[in-house]
């Protein structure tokens, strides 16, 4: 099957900022105490559903994984960019990382407690999100949890330059409640919603949604 050329392109784009993104974001958690919190929220309700291990879909560096971790959970990290998983391996060496995409997920259905997504599912255009929310539907097990970070708003930016390097990547702003709806129609249930309005180097307000897979259908 031929690739989209979103995934194409995510994927060169990513590959090309690897190391300089680290680099760039290595302290970044620290500065943004609510991020943090939906992030312990995340980890509570998945210890006390005790479902299954976590993983970071779209991790990256791994720096969310490594913060899962550090939190108490078992966590690995799943991202389509290769040189992503490199530098995640070499920042993390006892941890897990693995290319995949989160479109065809190399996972048994039901096999997670918990996935996280922070601002992975960014450059899937939106008529694509029903297709990865299935897939987190069906690897999830029952009663199990999503947190999903995401720029909030309802536009296309178009990046040709970022993190010291030129590349080609087109960013979605989505609206909250269109996420939402889009979840519930995959079968996932809304627990909670936070929109943080801009803070550091942040180019406008922020979502971030708890979400959960149904313990009976
Ligand atoms: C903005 S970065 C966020 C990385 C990490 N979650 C963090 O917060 O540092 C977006 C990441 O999502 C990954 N990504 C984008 N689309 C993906 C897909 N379809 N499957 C897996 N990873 C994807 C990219 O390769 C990139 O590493």
């Amino acid at each position: 099957m031929t690739e989209p050329t979103y995934v194409r392109t995510t994927r060169a784009s990513y590959d090309t900022v690897a190391a300089d993104y680290a680099e760039l974001l290595r302290t970044e958690l620290g500065r943004r105490p609510l991020d943090r919190a939906m992030l312990a929220a995340f980890v509570e309700l998945v210890q006390a559903t005790d479902a299954g291990p976590v993983a970071d879909i779209g991790c990256g560096p791994g720096r969310v994984t490594g913060h899962l971790q550090s939190l108490g959970l078992t966590a690995r990290g799943i991202d389509l960019s290769p040189e992503m998983v490199a530098v995640a391996r070499k920042t993390y060496p006892d941890l897990r990382f693995d290319v995949g995409s989160m479109n065809a997920l190399d996972l048994d259905d039901g096999s997670l407690g918990g996935i996280v997504a922070w601002y992975s599912i960014i450059h899937t255009p939106p008529e694509l999100l029903p297709e990865v929310f299935a897939e987190f539907h069906r690897v999830l097990a029952p009663g199990g949890h999503l947190l999903l970070a995401f720029k909030a708003g309802n536009e296309i930016r178009h990046l040709d330059h970022a993190y010291g390097h030129a590349l080609a990547l087109d960013v979605y702003w989505l609206e909250p409640e269109r996420v939402a709806e889009l979840l519930s129609r995959a079968g996932l249930l809304v627990d909670a919603k936070l929109v943080r309005e801009a803070g550091w180097k942040d180019a406008g307000p922020q979502a971030f949604l708890m979400v959960r897979k149904p313990a009976h259908p």
